[in-house]
């Protein structure tokens, strides 16, 4: 596993931008698996910047979200189909056609999670995939559990989750408590993975991540069996990798 302390947020979230450009300047024509939440918008507006100084072209690539909200659609202000065409896609010349997210305003939970299921096969393997760290460990929406779910399911969110993600919303009550995340299989399955984390309120989920058990108690901890994950983060969440390595 690659890591690099960056100086702050802004280097941490330029180098993980460097590695999405890397990969779309000698594949124009990837697929990028895309994450929510404050982690990667620094990323997504260096991404921004280089497009608009004519150094990044999205016109052939393909993008799939790991996760939504149940109940949200795309017109809700903390849905991620919003938080992504208000982060990346209004900004970039990609194809909205071409980005995916699953259909939060699916009531039926299995039809949902076939839907983004085979819309995952049809789309081939994700070329990168980017991931922030939930505190408790989660990536993507995949809860501390006691199993790894392969592929794209319905979860009830931990009350941890709903607290930390309140922020967003008037009040932790108009959180939603469930929603669809790719599986951990899904996730696996990406050539590359870029994990982005930040502040001391990370350290334990990203020491568990990078040197706890590979247990589905902390669904991070999986990224240890990726041969190509590489994680960006500033000292503050590299706190406890450092002292007890
Ligand atoms: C959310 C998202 C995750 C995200 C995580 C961390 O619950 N589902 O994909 O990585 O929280 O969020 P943040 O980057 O805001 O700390």
């Amino acid at each position: 596993m690659y890591i690099y302390e960056g100086k702050n947020y802004e280097d941490v979230s330029e180098r993980a931008a460097m590695v999405i450009a890397a990969e779309m300047m000698l594949k124009p024509d990837l697929v990028l698996g895309l994450a929510t939440g404050s982690s990667p918008v620094g990323m997504y507006k260096k991404l921004v910047q280089w497009h608009r100084e004519g150094k990044l072209d999205f016109s052939q690539a393909t993008s799939v979200n790991l996760d939504e909200y149940k109940g949200l659609g795309g017109d809700h202000d903390q849905s991620y189909r919003y938080f992504m065409n208000d982060n990346l896609f209004n900004h970039v010349n990609i194809d909205k056609e071409k980005t995916h997210v699953p259909n939060g305003l699916e009531p039926d939970a299995d039809k949902a999670c076939a839907a983004y299921n085979a819309l995952l096969d049809g789309v081939g393997k994700v070329d990168v995939q980017v991931l922030g760290l939930g505190g408790n460990g989660h990536i993507g929406f995949n809860e501390p559990d006691e199993r790894f779910t392969t592929r794209t399911h319905c979860v009830r969110l931990e009350e941890s989750t709903i607290q930390a993600n309140a922020r967003f919303f008037a009040s932790a009550e108009e959180v939603p408590t469930q929603a669809y995340t790719m599986g951990i299989g899904d996730i696996m399955s990406a050539r590359k993975i870029i994990v982005i984390a930040t502040g001391e309120q990370k350290a334990k989920a990203l020491y568990d991540t990078i040197c706890g058990p590979v247990t589905p108690r902390v669904p991070g901890s999986v990224l240890q069996l990726h041969s190509q994950v590489a994680v960006f983060a500033d000292a503050a969440a590299l706190s406890l990798v450092k002292e007890k390595r």
